[in-house]
């Protein structure tokens, strides 16, 4: 009897994966096995919608119960997969795996989406109730609850997840106070003026933002949190403290089995990692740029955990599948939001388009006079126009895009040469 095939990992990129494959035909078993007690879920309303208490749990489900048994997919809930190995002698890409409570699975295809977890804090009290992270339902069921009765709330680290519930929570009428590491705001993803707005924009609506800060222990009471401790003996009074510093790929399974792995799994544009019978995908990959094929990347998005695990399902069957995607993400901060397409990775510069202190701009990445990219904050025409010249291969001239007066998908040229993308 054939094990079929056995994705680790029932989130996003899981679930894509399994449907995928039933959507291209595939009509072998397909087991997807998760830790997680819930059916997967959407992750980005955890830290926004769900915070605020506008959308419920019920409603983040990514499928409808009765799916997983009409499409043939063995959801297995709360089993983590600890060990996982090749068979030898058998068909290449066949094994077994084995899970923390000892269930094993065997499978003749094998696929890994397991994400990436919270980067947590080392320093003394790290472990207080009351300090938390927000990747999971759990965790935000727990920040959710914390936060109704919380007057005092710091957040460590000004990066999206940090700036999202730091903008619910003041929303919600809490004292607030974020504490970056860096010398400014999100500035894994946007430029030095997209920082800036972002830090002026929180002021403006009440909270604190440190730069530069570091924390170097918590305070508690009774088991529970009371204050965070700063490097400048800045010592300041806490109810919930909100940890968002970042993710780690979750890269165990991949090494066991000896695949490469570099700051994540190594996939090459089919989702297949070094040993070609393995894919992966989402969170946990790092991967050619999926615009130029120049450089790796590690994307933490839901448009990439779509458009490689569909690529994986598709190479999983021996499909061929187009590769090229742009990506995009959006980060909602109150009532601020950021759309980005496209990666500004080595941009040399930068077109603003419209006033920041409107809150309603857009800035645009270019190398070389490339269009690389767009931050658009409440600019949704202007992120649309860059993601349809992405895709289709098309530019915009930097020296026109200044002009806010002309919508930018009248300035949309040809880019000699270039070959579109699929959105
Ligand atoms: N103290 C304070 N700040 C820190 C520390 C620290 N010890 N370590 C890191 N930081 C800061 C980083 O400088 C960065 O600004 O934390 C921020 C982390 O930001 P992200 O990398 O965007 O990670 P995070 O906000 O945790 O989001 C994790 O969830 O929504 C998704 O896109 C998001 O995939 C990302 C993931």
């Amino acid at each position: 009897m054939t094990g079929g095939t056995l994705i680790v990992g029932a989130s996003q990129a899981g679930l894509q994966l399994a449907a995928s494959l039933r959507k291209f035909g595939d009509t072998e078993p397909i087991t997807l096995v998760g830790e997680e007690s819930h059916p997967p879920y959407q992750r980005p309303p955890l830290s926004k919608e769900y915070l605020t208490g506008e959308a419920d749990l019920e409603s983040l489900a990514l499928r409808a119960p009765s799916y997983y048994a009409d499409a043939g997919i063995d959801l297995v809930r709360g089993e983590r997969v600890t060990e996982v190995s090749l068979s030898a002698s058998g068909r290449p890409g066949s094994g077994l795996a084995g899970t923390a409570s000892g269930r094993s699975f065997a499978f003749d295809r094998l696929a890994l989406t397991v994400g990436a977890a919270p980067r947590r804090l080392d320093v003394p009290g790290a472990r207080l109730d009351g300090i938390c992270c927000l990747r999971d339902r759990d965790d935000a069921v727990r920040v959710r609850a914390c936060l109704a009765s919380s007057a005092h709330v710091v957040v460590v680290g000004g990066g999206f997840i940090g700036l999202e519930a730091a903008a619910v929570a003041r929303g919600l009428g809490k004292a607030v106070t974020v504490v970056e590491a860096a010398d400014r705001l999100i500035s894994r993803a946007v430029a030095p003026l997209v920082s800036e707005f972002y830090r002026q924009a929180h002021l403006r609506r009440g909270t604190r933002v440190l730069l530069s800060a570091s924390v170097v222990g918590f305070d508690g009471a009774a088991g529970r949190v009371t204050a965070v401790r700063l490097a400048d003996g800045t010592v300041l009074p806490a109810d919930l403290v909100l940890v968002g510093v970042g993710v780690l790929p979750r890269t165990e399974l991949a090494e066991q089995l000896g695949l490469a792995c570099d700051r994540g799994i190594v996939v090459d544009s089919q989702a297949r990692t070094s040993d070609p019978h393995v894919h992966a995908a989402g969170d946990c990959t790092v991967q050619p740029h999926p615009l130029t094929g120049a450089g790796t990347v590690r994307l933490e998005s839901v448009q990439n955990a779509v458009a490689q695990a569909t690529a994986a399902a598709a190479s999983m069957l021996g499909r061929s599948v187009e590769t090229r995607s742009v990506p995009w993400f959006w980060s909602s901060q109150g009532d601020l939001k950021l759309q980005i397409a496209g990666l500004s990775t080595g941009y040399d510069e930068v077109v603003v388009r419209g006033e920041p202190d409107s809150e309603r701009f857009s800035v645009l990445y270019y190398r070389q006079g490339e269009l690389l990219a767009i931050d658009a904050v409440n600019s949704p025409a202007d992120y649309m126009a860059v993601r349809k010249a992405l895709t289709q291969g098309r530019t915009v001239p930097a020296g026109a895009a200044a002009d806010a007066g002309t919508p930018l998908k009248a300035l949309l040229t040809a880019r000699p040469g270039v070959a579109a993308a699929s959105s």
